[in-house]
């Protein structure tokens, strides 16, 4: 049997600031981080003081032709001096025109894991010099989250690297630009998309949908959520048909999760109401029309969306952020057997609208248009939905951007923002009636599949008769729920966490826009 890695203490690193109006050195810091830009050399503050103790062996050795900065560069030096700390270590940044959230992740990821190499367990970090850019602010929060990510480590087995690994990061700068709040962010932020990564690279035979409602509840008991599950009985009597069908060929129940935050503050002050929907898929096989065997493993990870929303709102409630949300995943396996859905059926949906499947492995978008269609009982101001609904969309925009359609261009524009702000970012696809008209059905209302040609655009073509007028956006995340190669230093091969960042950026913006306007 697998068991998954549980103790949180063990993929991220603790991190401890403090923020001294005057930094001083004590000579017995065993290793300090200094991230440095590309181009001229700049040393100010306390990293100038720095310097003073090491006998100008930082400055002379980042003149060196072999350490130029570029993104993610590092060089350890030691030193051997009375007051100077044993060692240094510095980080390039890349030329500071150039800097963006993605380059400062990929810098602190760098950073961190070549202190994992050298065997650091505390280390001092200089970070002056990140918030003296444009944007300081929002780098270092992505400097911050590549640092801390970089530490994750997923494992099932017995032999765990406990040992291994940062136990602890001081912070150390002159500077006090709500400082507090940028860690607790970055804190937060990194340690929910550890959260879910966790949910993502557990095994199908661990996570069932009834494991990801007991994670559910976990959640809400420890951040304050209310979490409501329904089992087979419930989702039955509901109708939601989609669900239904598609849990058919599977052993293991299904499960509808939702969970609340704030429940009833958008009533009582008028805060802005948000309803995440997240596709629950704990493992697709593709049921009868069966996926061939290349990377199916991968297709554990089907529930990264639901992932997502999970650990958005534990986030959103730990950060205390003056919204209410509402959580919504529709969990399920997609397995072939004598009871599962076949090609040529067609199932009747909670909204009562049928569907004819034309490919079982077509799957998300139906448990989605039950999950979307509940969603209008709650009468949200906006409705994001999160799905690895495509293989469509990682030939479109790859593995690291993820494609964006909904119907509220303001909305839109927004979680765009958010993506350039953090290290996720979102292209937009186009909608409008053709695509529409191609998902109509022949005996049905609709069908689950209209062709390879614009297979992400149908697909929320799909969903977006299930939405109605409510602002909606549907985020597909099948090309940047993981990471096959791990070549980003604070994304190791497996899932990455994806949108758990930039939602919590969104949801920040709306709550803050909110504030002023
Ligand atoms: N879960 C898959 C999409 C996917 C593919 C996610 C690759 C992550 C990586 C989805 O359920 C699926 O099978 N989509 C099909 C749809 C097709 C049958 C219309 C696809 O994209 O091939
Ligand atoms: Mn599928
Ligand atoms: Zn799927």
């Amino acid at each position: 049997m697998t068991q998954a890695s549980g103790d949180p203490n063990h993929r991220i690193v603790m991190l401890k600031n403090i923020t001294r109006a005057q930094v001083r050195f004590t000579g017995s810091e065993e290793v300090v981080v200094v991230p440095l830009f590309e181009g001229k050399l700049e040393l100010k503050g306390a990293a100038k003081k720095l310097d003073v103790l090491c006998r100008s062996g930082i400055r002379s050795y980042a003149k060196t032709a072999s350490f130029t900065a570029g993104v993610g560069q590092t060089s350890l030096l030691a030193f051997q001096l009375p007051k100077a700390p044993n060692h240094v270590l510095l980080v390039g940044l890349g030329k500071k025109t150039l800097a963006t959230p993605q380059r400062f992740a990929k810098a602190g990821g760098a950073a961190s894991r070549q202190l994992a190499t050298g065997g650091f367990r505390v280390c001092h970090m200089l970070i002056d010099g990140v918030l003296e850019v444009d944007a300081g602010q929002d780098l270092l929060r992505s400097f911050l989250k590549g640092f801390m990510l970089a530490q994750y480590l997923f494992s099932v087995t017995q032999k765990r690297t406990e040992k291994r690994g940062l136990r602890k990061l001081v912070i150390l700068s002159e500077e006090d630009k709500s400082l507090a709040r940028i860690i607790r962010l970055s804190r937060v932020t990194a340690e929910f998309t550890g959260a879910a990564r966790d949910l993502v690279n557990r095994p199908a035979n661990d996570l069932t949908p009834a494991r990801m409602a007991d994670e559910a509840r976990a959640l809400a008991e420890r951040n304050g959520l209310i979490c409501r599950v329904l089992g087979r009985r419930e989702i039955e009597k509901l109708k939601m048909g989609a669900l239904l069908g598609i849990s058919g060929g599977s052993r293991t129940e299904p499960r509808f999760i939702t969970l609340h935050y704030n429940k009833g503050l958008s009533g009582k002050t008028g805060c802005p109401k948000v309803c995440l929907v997240g596709k629950g898929v704990t493992f697709d096989s593709g049921g009868i029309s069966l996926k061939p065997w290349q990377n199916m493993n991968e297709m554990k990870g089907d529930m990264a969306g639901g992932a997502v929303v999970m650990c958005v709102l534990a986030a959103a409630a730990r950060l205390k952020f003056p919204l209410e949300v509402i959580g919504l995943i529709p969990c399920v396996e997609n397995m072939p057997d004598g009871s599962a859905i076949r090609p040529g059926d067609v199932i009747t949906t909670y909204s009562g609208k049928t569907i004819e499947i034309i490919s079982t492995d077509a799957e998300g978008r139906l448990i989605l248009a039950d999950a979307l269609a509940y969603s209008s009982q709650y009468e949200p101001d906006v409705i994001l939905d999160f799905a690895t609904l495509t293989g469509s969309v990682v030939v479109a925009l790859g593995t690291r951007i993820a494609a964006v359609i909904g119907n509220n261009q303001g909305q839109i524009d927004r979680l765009v923002a958010a993506g350039d702000l953090t290290d996720e970012r979102v292209w937009q696809l186009p909608l409008d009636e053709s695509f529409s008209e191609m998902v109509k059905g022949d005996i049905s209302d609709y069908k689950n599949f209209a062709g390879r040609e614009g297979g992400t655009i149908t697909a929320a073509a799909l969903l977006a008769e299930f939405v109605g007028k409510t602002p909606w956006m549907h985020l597909d995340i099948a090309g940047t729920f993981w990471s096959q190669d791990g070549k980003m230093p604070y994304q190791p091969k497996g899932a990455t966490g994806y949108g758990v960042d930039l939602t919590l950026r969104f949801l920040e913006m709306l709550a803050s826009e909110q504030a002023v306007g």
